[in-house]
């Protein structure tokens, strides 16, 4: 990432909370007769590339999903050569990205990991606590569903309202989802966020995740800002409420 961000032209609606899942990693590679880890190592660049254009936009909240609850059955090989990028590439960008006023956050349950991973996770998000200019969370041993029964698990006794189960979910502090991008053609949510995306616009496009660059989330909130949110009202309503 360079070290100054820079503003670019303003887009007509900025979402407040873009959460991606970044598929395709092992497709991108078996295509180049690579193995898997190959694709990951170049997924890093491309979730480098996607912070550093969120910031200048003026995106606040910006989610990653890197390792759903579910990767754990993947072959050992791969589970195990994940948690070694993990670990490389904080130690490679946390240092940068606090230059760059960005605070990092990590979701989801955290102690299946290694004692060394856990600790780097901790210092990274203590690194940068007090960065503003953009939060980014890693979802990593995430599940939406997870998510919502550790809510509950805080609620046990207390009023069950939507409000307080939005306060209580491991993501409370960046708000619901508002632009879903999913990369490499699937069109699923892989129980990614599931309280949070109830009113998102969902983006799916077949580009996979390491050849995912600017134009691209680019062209994802361009998208974005062509809907028309309606929660559940009419478009009269809304045209009215305009003028
Ligand atoms: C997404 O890419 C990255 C992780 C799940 C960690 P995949 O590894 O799922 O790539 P494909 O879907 O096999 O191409
Ligand atoms: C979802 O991708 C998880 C991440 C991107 C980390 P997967 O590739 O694991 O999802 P499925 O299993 O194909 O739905
Ligand atoms: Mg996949």
């Amino acid at each position: 990432m360079s070290s100054e961000i820079k503003q670019s032209e303003p887009l007509a609606a900025i979402p407040r909370h873009v959460a991606i899942v970044m598929d395709g990693n092992g497709r991108w590679a078996k295509k180049r007769n690579m193995p898997r880890l190959y694709g990951h190592r170049k997924g890093v660049e491309a979730v480098r590339t996607t912070i550093e254009a969120a910031a200048k936009v003026g995106i606040k909240n910006l989610s990653f999903f890197a390792f759903s609850s579910e990767n754990w059955k993947r072959p050992q090989e791969e589970v195990e050569g994940l948690m070694k990028l993990f670990l490389s590439s904080l130690k490679l960008e946390i240092p940068k990205l606090k230059k760059n006023n960005i605070r990092v956050k990590f979701i989801g349950d955290l102690e299946r990991f290694s004692q060394q991973l856990q600790e780097s996770i901790k210092s990274s998000e203590e690194m940068t606590r007090n960065c503003s200019l953009l939060t980014v969370n890693f979802c990593v041993n995430y599940g939406g569903r997870w998510d919502i029964i550790q809510a509950a698990q805080k609620l046990v006794g207390q009023n069950l309202d939507e409000e307080a189960f939005d306060k209580a979910m491991a993501l409370a502090e960046s708000g619901n989802v508002d632009l879903f991008i999913r990369t490499s053609g699937e069109q699923r949510i892989s129980n990614f966020m599931l309280w949070q995306i109830a009113y998102s616009e969902l983006y799916f496009t077949p580009v996979l995740w390491p050849d995912f660059g600017e134009k691209d989330f680019i062209d994802a909130l361009n998208w974005y800002a062509t809907r028309e949110r309606r929660f559940g009202k009419t478009s009269e309503q809304l045209e009215s409420a305009k003028s």
